[in-house]
């Protein structure tokens, strides 16, 4: 198969209107800090066990499309010794790969951030293929403050997120494009609008500079919404926000748009995803999400590190992932709950 049917294979057979993906890509770091809030030891084989339980859950492939693995759990195996990659295939999840390697300060652009990883991108991207990883996240995070993101910040971020999608691209993998616009502060909706209006225009032009194919990678974006410490919007505000920011800046040629959920409840982010597609039925791409803390949440709290809850921690992925799948299509209601 060339590359390019390559591509657009994997990007059918993830994208349909009932799915979104399941980012399980948090960095050994991250993980520990989650596990160590619900008090379990950030241990390998916790961290494995969770992470097959997770995809063993049965059905969960009528709700998820796809899995972003962390480097380590590509090359880990269920209790039975199936690898994980292949566990998520089983169920109709292809399988992907986180591959940036963490963020740091951009020197010369006080409070913005970049992140790493680009040197031995294209050798890593062949072996996680051979491990299984049809598609690839790449995140680059940007701070809202009086001064940030600063002009530097904004072109710098997006010539890595083109530079490593158009990597991906020519190995045969998808690249899932994320630039997180942050909601820590207390910035305004409006301030949070035109932020992502800058981020996503400097993104898209840095994809066009790199000749990356819009039609074979999907975008990541973080959702309009206030700053943390502000009055919260409704979804409904959330949703016409957002989608006028997209409608602005994202060519119709992207086929899927995945949400962040960033820190939004995992009752928020379903209902803000619900608002976005009864808003943008006309949209011309697909309204999904990638979240991570908004699907894993009341599954990593019903486990809470012992084996005996496998079966209810199981039910509460399955719940949010079914929700979330009803809003996509606009039918969430805060009563199925
Ligand atoms: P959250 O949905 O928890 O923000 O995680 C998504 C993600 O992949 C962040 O990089």
């Amino acid at each position: 198969m060339s590359v390019h049917a390559e591509l657009q294979q994997t990007i059918d057979d993830m994208i349909d209107a009932e799915r979104g993906i399941l980012a399980a890509d948090e960095s050994t770091g991250t993980m520990t800090k989650r596990l160590k809030a619900i008090g379990v030891d950030s241990t390998e084989e916790n961290r494995r066990w969770y992470r097959s339980m997770l995809l063993s859950t049965p059905d969960i492939g009528k709700y998820i499309c796809g899995v972003i693995f962390y480097e380590e759990t590509l090359s880990q195996q269920d209790n039975k010794g199936t690898p994980l990659p292949e566990l998520a295939a089983s169920q109709g999840i292809i399988p992907g790969i986180k591959v940036d390697k963490g963020k740091g300060p951009l020197p010369g652009a006080p409070g913005d951030m970049i992140t790493y990883g680009l040197d031995g991108l294209g050798e890593r991207l062949v072996r996680y293929r051979k491990q299984g990883a049809r598609f690839a996240k790449w995140r680059e995070v940007y701070p809202i403050t009086p001064h940030n993101p600063t002009a530097l910040g904004l072109t710098a971020n997006a010539e890595m997120l083109a530079r490593y999608a158009a990597v991906c691209q020519a190995t045969g993998i998808v690249p899932i494009v994320e630039p997180e616009v942050l909601i820590d502060g207390d910035h305004s909706i409006a301030r949070a609008a035109e932020v992502n209006e800058q981020v996503w225009h400097a993104v898209f032009h840095a994809l066009h500079q790199h000749g990356v194919i819009l039609e074979h990678m999907i975008l990541k974006p973080s959702m309009v919404t206030p700053g943390k410490d502000a009055k919260k919007a409704t979804p409904d505000e959330v949703a016409e926000m957002t989608l006028r920011i997209l409608r602005r800046k994202v060519p119709a040629a992207i086929p899927s748009i995945n949400f962040l959920s960033g820190g939004q409840t995992p009752e928020e982010a379903t209902a803000n995803l619900n608002a976005l597609n009864q808003h943008g039925k006309k949209a011309p791409w697909h309204l999904s999400m990638s979240y991570g803390r908004a699907l894993q949440e009341p599954a990593m709290k019903a486990w809470s590190g012992d084996v005996h809850n496998r079966d209810q921690a199981q039910q509460a992925l399955l719940k949010r992932a079914r929700l979330n799948s009803r809003a996509r299509r606009g039918e969430y209601t805060a009563d199925q709950e």
